[in-house]
């Protein structure tokens, strides 16, 4: 099993031994206020080549590259006006931007899938830190195995990848709870490559600009890893469900009871007080929860499609979509 070392209780112990796996090419799993990543040097192709192996991920699918700041990410990606506008607005924090990959940086192509862009973020929190300690950036997909819920706690990770993994850096649960979200900024068009952690309304506000939602079913996908079947439990998933069946497990919004409830195997409320916030914070570890119970199925009550609602409904919608 991988160690895991707590950042709040001994965040210069935790930093050393990051910086030291991370060195060896060893990739270790970090916190993030999205989900947690599993993070390797982005210049280091072998250490690159390690994290596609742990999760079985196709090496078509690009990998974000985090930095410690935006003078970081300037020196490896080629910021437009309107994109340095929203970076410096919601950074650090729950946003990607793609950007052209400057010619001088050292990321290596295996972290960008050859592709002449790059998907850069900047976290916060502890894995910030770690960015700067470590001064060079970190590629890190969700530090889950290929296809399955994103980990929004060190446990999560830990179970996933068993001996496989060294080390595992703890900072308590996720507080987003989403992963980022994805923005591609063309001439002066925004678009969304993935709905995520940050709600699109304050990017319109900011900006004067809609960003612009344009994925048509069987469009060319963009951000690769957005295949329809992904963020999957075990369980089949049941959506807009308005009652719930005997055994089956119901993750409900809003505090309202649904009929049927006293049969059901396990009833959560994702938020009973109706808050998308909380509701995104709560979503994967409830799924795991469910899946742990060996639920035969799973079934959501709606969720308001507004703010962090779009995200939550898109995770929803890969969660229940056919099983490839
Ligand atoms: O919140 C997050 O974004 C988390 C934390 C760890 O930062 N990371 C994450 O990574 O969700 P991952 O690998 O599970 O998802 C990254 C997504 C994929 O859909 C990938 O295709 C897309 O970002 N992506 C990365 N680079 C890209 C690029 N250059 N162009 C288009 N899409 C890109
Ligand atoms: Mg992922």
């Amino acid at each position: 099993m991988a160690d895991i070392v707590d950042t709040r209780t001994d965040p210069e112990a935790a930093l050393a031994r990051a910086t030291e796996a991370l060195g060896r090419g060893v990739p270790v799993a970090i916190p993030t206020e999205t989900v947690y990543g599993l993070s390797a040097d982005a210049t280091n192709p072998q250490a690159i080549a390690r994290i596609y192996e742990m999760k079985g991920r196709p090496r078509f699918n690009p990998l974000i590259c985090h930095m410690a700041d935006l003078a970081m990410a300037e020196r490896h990606a080629v910021f437009d006006p309107l994109s340095r506008k929203i970076a410096e607005a919601f950074w650090p924090g729950p946003l990607t931007l793609v950007l052209p990959i400057r010619a001088e940086s050292a990321i290596h192509p295996l972290a960008r899938a050859g592709l002449d862009t790059v998907g850069v973020r900047v976290p916060t929190g502890f894995a910030s830190r770690l960015l700067s300690a470590f001064g060079r950036p970190l590629a890190a997909p969700s530090a889950n195995t290929s296809g399955r819920i994103s980990p929004t706690t060190a446990r999560h990770v830990a179970d996933d990848f068993g001996d496989r993994l060294e080390l595992v850096l703890d900072a308590g649960p996720a507080v987003v709870g989403l992963e980022s979200t994805i923005l591609r900024v063309e001439g002066e068009t925004i678009r969304l490559l993935r709905p995520g952690g940050l709600d699109l309304e304050a990017v319109e506000r900011l900006t004067g600009r809609p960003v612009i939602r344009n994925e048509k079913a069987g469009a060319a996908i963009e951000a690769p890893g957005m295949l329809a079947s992904h963020y999957a439990p075990d369980a089949p998933v049941r959506l807009e469900a308005r009652d719930v069946r005997p055994g089956e497990v119901l993750i409900r919004f809003g505090g309202a009871a649904l009929p049927g409830e006293r049969d059901a195997a396990l009833v959560l409320d994702l938020s009973p007080a109706g808050d998308l916030a909380e509701a995104a914070a709560n979503l994967f570890g409830y799924m795991k929860r469910a899946d742990a119970l060996g639920a035969a199925s799973i079934a959501f009550s709606p969720i308001p499609a507004v703010g962090l609602g779009e995200a939550i409904n898109d995770r929803l919608q890969r969660a229940a979509a056919p099983r490839g």
